[in-house]
């Protein structure tokens, strides 16, 4: 039995469904929760699925992975854009990383379409909305035993 994906969500995330619905979508992260676990389930794998709003908290579930898990699949949200602590954390897991994002930052503004956790990533899913995470849970398990 292979080790779970990790699927993690950054800040504000946990809004999914009520912030900016036009540009995240109207499904809520417990939406995106089932879909990830169907897709995981379909491939005969298993998710561990968490959402926090604190930089801390992400990079001690990153570090947890290290050990516990067999890829890593994580929205990174705002941090993204700016945590050179959590692009350390990834790069320290040594596992395949795929970066998600629901919208396309690099159609979005300027201050979105860098972010540090590409750095750190295996590929990159974004802009395919609630999609984009069952297509990098996919990734994640074809890039992972
Ligand atoms: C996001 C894009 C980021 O720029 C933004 O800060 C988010 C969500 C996305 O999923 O499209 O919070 O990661």
């Amino acid at each position: 039995m292979s080790k779970p994906i990790y699927v993690l969500s950054g800040p504000n995330l946990n809004l999914l469904g009520v912030r900016e619905p036009q540009i995240y979508g109207k499904e809520t992260l417990d939406d995106v929760r089932a879909a990830c676990e169907r897709r995981a389930e379909a491939l005969g794998r298993t998710i561990v699925f968490r959402q926090s709003n604190h930089e801390g908290v992400l990079i001690d579930w990153v570090q947890e992975a290290r050990t516990e898990a067999s890829a890593i699949v994580i929205n990174p949200a705002g941090y993204g854009h700016t945590s050179i602590a959590l692009l350390d954390a990834l790069k320290a897991a040594e596992l395949p990383i795929v970066e998600c994002h629901l919208s396309n930052p690099a159609a979005r503004e300027a201050v979105r379409h860098h972010t540090y956790v590409s750095l750190a990533a295996t590929g990159l899913v974004s802009g395919f909305g609630l999609a984009s995470y069952e297509l990098a849970v996919e990734a994640a398990a074809r890039l992972s035993a």
